[in-house]
């Protein structure tokens, strides 16, 4: 079995951010999002990756390598184009072969791995297996609906009025089979080859396509909200060290303070990770917050959010619900005259209290 991670695609969501940099490495508890779901797939045994690559593959192929620090081989296969998923199928055909595989959104994050699911479908064998979990706002998801017995009888992406509450998690598991179906796809009314309708031709030409329901916690990290709910959710299991300098601060419950960062002056309430080289001085930090490295922050509050490497924040009171960006700087208005200066990059997002 092989594994095709897709870690192309324009991140439009996630702008300013992604304007140049790939969602995917989109740091999580101070860990790049897409460097989760390659530790699942080593754990799960397979060891061949194609990670499908975009405008962004050089600073992908800088992070990852060739795939050794996680015990897998990595082939790069180039995107010229965000055309859908079942493109990155297509193009990824002679890479793949007839080998079966586990198909990875480089951007998505399930808790508990994909053990099982590989399992499952090593012993079923069917010619698809989808992941399905419930979520509120269907609408904006690929959509299954089930019979009665829990079968799939079809596929939508992104529903105006969906059939079920059953949205289609970031993993797949194929058999050769679905290169048939690729091979027959048009391009939807989006401009894209869809995965669902994919799978609804392997369900219509009679092939067995199972679901598997889970129940563990599955987020697709495309927006700012989710980024930072699954940093809460992997701080939540933060374990404490304290390799940094710590002086005159107090860290409350669990937090993290990797090498060469210094904390004075300050109280740091976990669960909290600071990255290597970061300063926090006189500054409260609040709980799931990431610092990434070398970052400045100094006589300012912070909480529930993520700052990317080199930012610095300066005298700011109270910065919650936030992402970051590297090199970025976030200092105080002067008091007079009362009025904010702003020099703020094209899609960038602001509250401002006024
Ligand atoms: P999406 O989040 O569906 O698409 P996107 O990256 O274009 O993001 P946005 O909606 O914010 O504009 O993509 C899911 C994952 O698959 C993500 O890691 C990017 C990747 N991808 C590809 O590699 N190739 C593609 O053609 C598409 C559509 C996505």
């Amino acid at each position: 079995m092989k594994a095709l991670v897709l870690a192309g695609g324009s991140g439009t969501r996630l702008r300013p951010i992604t304007h140049t940099r790939a969602k995917q490495l989109v740091p999580v508890a101070n860990k790049p999002v897409l460097f989760y779901g390659l530790e699942s797939i080593a754990s799960a045994g397979v060891r061949d990756v194609g990670i499908v690559v975009g405008d962004t593959h050089a600073e992908i192929e800088a992070a990852v390598g060739d795939g050794s620090a996680f015990g897998l081989r990595v082939t790069y296969l180039r995107q010229e184009a965000p055309l859908g998923l079942a493109h990155a199928v297509l193009i990824a055909r002679d890479y793949l072969g007839d080998d079966d595989f586990v198909m990875y959104l480089g951007d998505n994050f399930i808790v508990g791995g994909i053990d099982g699911l590989v399992e499952r479908f090593r012993s079923r064998r069917p010619s698809a297996q989808i992941l399905l979990t419930r979520v509120s706002d269907p609408s904006q998801f690929g959509v299954a609906e089930l019979d009665g017995q829990g079968r799939v009888v079809g596929l939508e992406e992104k529903p105006r009025t969906p059939k079920s509450d059953l949205a289609l998690a970031g993993v797949y598991l194929f058999g050769p089979e679905i290169h048939e179906a690729v091979a027959e796809l048009k391009p939807s009314w989006r401009g894209e080859l869809e995965i669902t309708d994919a799978i609804q031709w392997l369900i219509e030409s009679g092939r067995a396509v199972e679901p598997t329901l889970i129940s563990g916690y599955w987020k697709d990290t495309g927006n700012v909200a989710d980024m930072l709910e699954v940093n809460r959710l992997v701080l939540e299991s933060l374990e404490t060290r304290s390799d940094g300098d710590v002086h005159d601060s107090e860290l409350i419950g669990r937090v993290a303070v990797e090498p060469g960062a210094t904390v004075r002056r300050s109280r740091v309430v976990g669960p909290a990770v600071i990255g290597a080289g970061t300063l926090i001085s006189d500054s409260y930090i609040g709980p799931f917050t990431s610092i990434a490295g070398d970052c400045r922050i100094t006589g300012s509050e912070i909480e529930y959010s993520i700052v990317l490497a080199r930012a610095s924040i300066d005298g700011v009171r109270r910065i919650e619900a936030s992402l970051i960006g590297h090199d970025v700087e976030v200092t105080p208005a002067p008091n007079t005259p009362r009025a904010h200066r702003l020099v703020l990059g094209d899609h960038s997002k602001v509250q401002i209290s006024s």
